[in-house]
């Protein structure tokens, strides 16, 4: 989920909607906006289960009443509670008074409820939210609004970040506890936020709420810690600028940002190709580990497997990938150095994973695309990943780009470390800066090859996916995408473990998708599934179903070092074209969101 608070903007609705549509990558099941001004000294609420397009669409004929400068703004995504109007945020009290809108789970939900069921509230929805609304008026009692929630907070179990709006004062009180929260004061107005990209427009400085910090959302910034009142933190620049948020020619953002991996490959290698065997690891200022742990969720886990698997190939570095949820109850090899790849860098199964990580005295390397991330701010290094905004929810570019700059950083890791020499470190970065024309050709060659094997597709309920060695992990990403993207079942498989059990799935027209490194081996697995009637979608070498390298290229044959990462864009294109036919939304697939901001 994604809030917004704004104070002292004469069109706060606009400026709150405008900013919730780019935190939308934190969910869009529901979305809602409170403002102050109704006669009555109630928050005039406007939600829809549609998206904030909606809302901006509605709001020219929204008539809260007197004219507002003062609001909140929530996008959604659904935890307690169906997605209804109902439980969409704002959430009010019994009065209507208290507009409150939050990001994250309380886990103390039927201990809250009960209290409440006590005193007599009554409540209308589902949601752990509402609850939070209801505990703020019962400590109202004529103190200020901050007192009430500085008393509420202390009920509270679980995390939030959280923007409560009294309608008849006008007070705007913002706080949280395990989900991230900034605050800046513009032009436009004194804003808060979950992410700065919502604001980055319009603000130049920013600060970060810590946890258990409660303002007062106003001129000066009114800020109390325990209770007493603190200056408020230094406040750090913003380097985002407006960006290029427009599809262009193509038809969805996903369209686009496949066909931007070339250009943003040949930006990563621009930015740390030169330092790779040289500056770039003493720049993180971390020793050199004898073991890697890397940790992730979806596509960039699979990143940070791809990019693990090339440091044990080249230099025989032991690592352990763990999904980022799971870090809290697996073992960890003490003094392992942890990799933490997020494209968002505000999942917060990775932010948990990193408090456990820093509690076990783990060093942590971020790999994110969001240098003001969460995830940033708390690892002891970061690599950025270069690949500008990614709207699509599934991720595509930042996936190559977590690729290559996750490569960089490893040969760098290879050569500080002495296990791969300076002169061969040299020679592999070279050959990553062929990878640009190895995409193109993979994107060009899918985009021929993969329309004629949609139709047949339409009707298949599931995929199943097979990879062997270094293609393996491509073979996961590329079942993911289509999952995300088509809402059809995709396995993804080691070709071998086909015959332990995943081939009592194939009957005749199964699509199996096999990502062909030309060995035996796998052609042998090829056959056991073409001889129960499966349709086997090949991708790979030249003659391929999809083909994606060509053959001819020395400059293809020399990266097999890296696996077959061209094999990706393939995939993608399979799952878009197969979900655009299927009159899927490519860019928000129904129950995801870009950044999943509760554990
Ligand atoms: C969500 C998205 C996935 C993404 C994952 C990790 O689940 O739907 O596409 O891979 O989050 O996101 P992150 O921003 O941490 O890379």
């Amino acid at each position: 989920c994604g809030i917004v608070a704004c104070t002292g903007a004469p069109e706060v609705g606009r400026v709150l909607l405008d900013a919730l549509s780019r935190l939308e990558y934190r969910g869009y099941d529901s979305a809602g906006i409170a403002v102050t001004g109704a006669a009555d000294g109630r928050s005039a609420v406007l939600r829809t289960t549609f998206r904030v397009d909606d809302l901006q669409r509605r709001l020219d004929h929204w008539q809260p009443g007197l004219p507002a400068t003062t609001g909140v703004a929530h996008t959604r995504w659904a935890t307690h509670g169906e997605v209804s109007v109902d439980n969409a945020h704002p959430h009010t009290d019994c009065s209507g008074r208290l507009a409150v809108v939050h990001n994250g789970v309380l886990d103390n939900v039927l201990e809250l409820r009960a209290e409440l069921g006590r005193a007599g509230h009554v409540l209308t929805s589902q949601t752990d939210t509402e609850l939070i609304a209801h505990l703020i008026e019962g400590r109202l009692g004529g103190f200020p609004l901050r007192r009430a929630v500085e008393e509420t907070i202390g009920c509270l179990r679980g995390s939030w970040a959280l923007a409560v709006l009294d309608g008849a004062t006008g007070e705007l009180v913002v706080t949280c506890h395990g989900s991230p929260l900034v605050v800046a004061e513009s032009e436009r107005g004194v804003f808060a936020a979950s992410d700065l990209a919502a604001i980055a427009p319009w603000v130049e400085r920013y600060r970060i709420v810590e946890d258990g910090d409660v303002l007062d959302l106003a001129p000066g910034l009114p800020w109390w810690r325990h209770g007493m009142a603190v200056r408020p933190p230094a406040s750090i620049a913003s380097t985002l600028r407006g960006t290029d948020l427009t599809r262009g020619v193509h038809p969805d953002f996903m369209a686009k940002e496949i066909e931007q991996q070339p250009e943003v490959v040949a930006e990563v290698m621009t930015t740390w190709g030169p330092s790779v065997a040289g500056d770039l690891w003493p720049s993180f200022g971390l020793q050199v580990p004898r073991h890697l742990t890397i940790v992730g969720c979806g596509t960039s886990l699979h990143a940070g497997r791809a990019v693990a698997q090339v440091t044990a190939r080249l230099g025989g570095i032991p690592y352990s990938a763990i999904e980022a949820s799971e870090v809290a109850t697996t073992t960890t090899v003490p003094g392992s150095l942890a990799v933490v790849l997020s494209q968002s860098g505000e999942t917060a199964d990775v932010l948990r994973a990193v408090d456990v990580l820093h509690q076990r005295g783990h060093p942590i390397l971020a790999l994110t695309n969001n240098p003001h991330s969460a995830l940033a701010r708390q690892a002891q290094a970061v690599m950025l990943c270069q690949a500008g905004p990614e709207i699509g929810v599934a991720a595509t570019k930042t996936f190559t780009a977590q690729v290559i700059g996750g490569t960089a950083m490893g040969l760098s890791l290879l050569a500080a470390a002495r296990l791969v020499d300076r002169s061969a470190v040299r020679r592999r970065v070279a050959e990553l800066s062929g990878v640009p024309d190895l995409l193109a050709y993979a994107i060009g060659a899918a985009r021929r090859s993969v329309p004629d094997l949609v139709p047949a597709l339409l009707d298949s309920p599931g995929f199943v996916f097979l990879g062997r060695g270094s293609s393996r992990v491509f073979a996961d990403e590329g079942a993911l995408k289509l999952k995300e993207l088509t809402y059809r079942w995709a396995e993804s498989h080691a070709a071998g473990e086909l015959k332990h059990g995943p081939l009592a799935l194939i009957e005749t027209g199964t699509p199996v998708v096999v990502l062909d490194d030309g060995s035996e081996r796998l052609a042998a697995n090829i056959a056991e599934v073409r001889a129960r009637g499966a349709r086997v979608i090949s991708v790979g070498p030249e003659q391929a179903t999809i083909p994606a390298r060509t053959s001819t290229t020395a400059l293809a044959r020399g990266l097999d070092w890296l696996g077959p990462l061209e094999t990706v864009v393939g995939l993608q294109v399979l799952a878009r074209e197969l979900a655009v036919a299927l009159g899927r939304d490519v860019d928000k697939p129904r129950n995801l969101a870009k950044s999943v901001t509760v554990e």
